[in-house]
């Protein structure tokens, strides 16, 4: 779409080491997997793959290690429609890993080596503050040093840039940061630990909601798993369940709902329209194997969304 608003993604480039388990193994067991893969992932390169492939206009600053994998990771990301002028090579470092077990029900478990991902200093976000101050919206995740993260939102919102933070990995954060977040999407899980709210039921998330946009956040977007998300803007939400489908692996599930989300809105679509679109971008991830290996393009999305009617 020609008049869609530019995106910018802050965050992380992962390979992730992927090995598929009947059952996780618990402290002092050794366990066979079935398969392992090493496919490309990252919190914020999925984000901007799935933002690439569904027709964002994106750039995407974020760092590698001065390594092959480096090299690839950068190929690949151009070829997903994604601006990689900001992704800098670190000399000295290596391109971030992430160690992640998938067991029968397709769940998983990460562990994170965040390599050159520590490298994305306030200094190296400094540089970029053109890019953000031009682009409308800025999305970022929570695999980037917190400072980077804080200076890249001081920087959007002086200049006009929609702020778009999805909390995870699960942390605290300050009142400080999430009073220039405009809209945020946290899990369950990250939803307790900045609200302190367990969030089990449509109550639950409605009075995590609440907290949240007493700390000045227009747009709360709390993502429950096979139950769709609460979706609640200046305090009125609702329950937008998601499509059905036979998950068999969820890695990049959620990033790949925030990416094509990004889309949608930046096509200006409305609130209701988007959440639809990237649901069903979503369902189509988990249907398949690996983070970035399962980011749909647009045409199926289009396609999955033509076929429910
Ligand atoms: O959200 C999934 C991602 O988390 C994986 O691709 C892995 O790299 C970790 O960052």
């Amino acid at each position: 779409m020609n008049n869609a608003g530019n995106l910018v993604v802050l965050g992380s480039i992962n390979a992730d080491h992927i090995l598929n388990l009947d059952a996780f193994p618990r402290p002092g067991e050794t366990v066979t997997g079935s398969q392992y893969q090493v496919a490309f992932g990252g919190k914020g390169a999925n984000q901007a793959v799935a933002a690439g492939r569904s027709g964002a206009k994106i750039a995407f600053i974020a760092c590698t290690g001065d390594d092959d994998t480096g090299k690839q990771i950068r190929k690949q990301l151009e070829s997903d429609n994604i601006d990689v002028a900001s992704v800098n090579a670190v000399s000295g470092e290596s391109t971030g890993v992430a160690l992640i077990f998938v067991n029968a029900e397709g769940e998983n478990v990460i562990g994170i080596h965040a390599g050159a991902n520590a490298a994305l200093t306030v200094e190296r976000v400094t540089m970029q503050q053109q890019r953000i101050a031009q682009a409308d919206a800025l999305l970022m995740q929570l695999e980037s040093p917190l400072d980077s993260v804080l200076a890249a939102a001081k920087f959007a919102q002086q200049n006009g840039t929609q702020v778009v933070l999805n909390p995870a990995p699960a942390r605290e954060l300050a009142d400080e940061l999430l009073a220039l977040v405009d809209i945020i999407t946290p899990n369950e899980t990250e939803a307790e630990k900045l609200t302190g709210v367990k969030v089990e039921n449509d109550d639950d998330a409605a009075k995590a909601a609440q907290i949240l946009h007493g700390k000045g956040i227009d747009t709360v977007i709390i993502t429950l798993g096979s139950r769709g998300v609460w979706a609640s803007q200046q305090g009125k939400g609702e329950r937008v369940p998601g499509f059905k489908v036979q998950a068999v692996d969820t890695i990049a599930a959620g990033d790949t709902f925030n990416g094509a989300l990004m889309t949608a809105l930046l096509e200006k679509k409305p609130l209701a329209d988007a959440l639809r679109f990237a649901h069903a971008a979503a369902a189509i991830a988990v249907t398949r194997k690996g983070a970035q290996p399962s980011v749909p393009w647009r045409k199926e999305i289009d396609d999955f969304l033509a076929q429910q009617g």
